[in-house]
């Protein structure tokens, strides 16, 4: 087999937010982390305030103000980056550069009183890609015409608000791109848009991904989305990822009971029924202790070992892991969702 290429790695990373009002540190990271390989598609599941976005900032050097790394190891392209300060992400080529980033809100990204044109050159004139401004408009065409926009010179004499939001998402895209990153992240990146320019961004980034042999973490809470997109899944729970591995083995062969619920609370899980199945109550932060299994109180199929220690990873397969109690050996035989069932028949 061939060794795959780690262009970032996250290791056992905990991390804390000091809470203003009370003084109290809340570990929202709990000792988790994952490997992304060059040229994979990284598909990061879980539901809001699952920690996807504070564990993906890390390989921007983005942690959000208040939070401290208190343990673990962060390394990008060889570089370990775990104890950078500011002034070395913005000495390094990394952040923006050779990991890009499109947020919720790709708006965000452009300025709204300056022509697309104008944002799109400015960033390869930075990171000093070419010299001439005449270089930078032949390459971003270039680009643009690889995303199916049919009058790329017209789109560039635009202003931002002219735009749709797929066209946003691929302005955006193209700023990324020109800049030739091994990795981009896109957090919730279709979230916003409607299901068809959803469809038409997925299809894009597949796209992409084959053509420059670019990396993405693909962040959404939506586990339906990731199935037509992502190689390989990591599902994260309260601050934690419990399960992942090759797509097609977490989704038709899922072992943690909350990706069990994930799926279940999919709308086909629930033709034919009068309700959706999903996972019952929410996240609380508060009640749970460090050495719990965090998805305990919500958990229909939680054991007393649950509350009082962390399941550890167990191993199905060379490509699936899963930490839940009910993969140990002594564990007792527990009947899955029906919906379940009837993925696993399609394996
Ligand atoms: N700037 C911040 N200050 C304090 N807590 C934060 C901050 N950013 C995120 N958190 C907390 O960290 C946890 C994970 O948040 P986040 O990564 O944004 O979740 P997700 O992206 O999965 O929805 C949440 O409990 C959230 O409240
Ligand atoms: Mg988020």
């Amino acid at each position: 087999m061939n060794k795959k290429k780690i262009i970032a790695s996250i290791k056992n990373i905990r991390i804390s937010f000091k809470d203003n009002l009370t003084g109290k540190n809340n570990v929202v990271i709990r000792d988790t982390g994952f490997d992304l390989y060059r040229g994979e598609i990284l598909g990061l599941i879980g539901e809001s305030g699952s920690g996807k976005s504070v564990i993906s900032s890390l390989l921007n050097g983005l942690l959000p103000r208040g939070g401290e790394i208190l343990s673990g190891k962060i390394s990008i392209l060889g570089h370990d980056v775990t104890n950078w300060k500011e002034k070395d992400w913005l000495k390094s080529k990394l952040r923006g550069r050779k990991i890009g980033r499109v947020f919720q809100n790709p708006m965000s990204a452009l300025t709204p009183t300056i022509k697309i044109k104008y944002q799109l050159i400015e960033a390869l004139l930075d990171f000093k890609i070419f010299k001439k401004e005449e270089e930078c408009i032949e390459e971003v065409i270039r680009i643009l015409d690889n995303m199916d926009i049919e009058n790329p010179k017209e789109l560039l004499n635009m202003y931002p608000h002219e735009l749709s939001g797929g066209m946003i998402q691929r302005v955006v895209l193209t700023m990324i791109i020109s800049l030739k990153p091994e990795a981009i992240i896109l957090d919730e990146p279709t979230t916003a848009l409607d299901p068809i320019v959803q469809s038409e961004i997925l299809t894009l980034i597949k796209k992409l991904n084959k053509q420059y042999n670019i990396s993405f973490i693909f962040i959404t809470h939506d586990i339906g989305v990731i199935s037509e997109i992502a190689d390989r899944v990591a599902i994260m729970y309260a601050g934690r990822i419990i399960e992942y591995g090759d797509s097609h083995e977490v989704l038709f062969d899922p072992r943690h009971p909350y990706t069990w619920g994930l799926l279940c609370s999919l709308p086909s899980a629930s033709i034919g029924k009068n309700d959706l199945v999903g996972i019952k109550g929410i996240l609380n932060q508060e009640l749970l202790k460090d050495d719990q299994d965090a998805f305990v109180f919500r958990n229909p199929y939680a054991m007393q070992i649950d509350t009082e220690k962390r399941p550890p990873f167990f191993k199905i397969k060379e490509n699936h892991y899963a930490a839940t109690w009910l993969l140990h050996p002594n564990a007792p035989k527990v009947k899955k969702p029906e919906f379940i069932r009837s993925i696993n028949k399609l394996y």
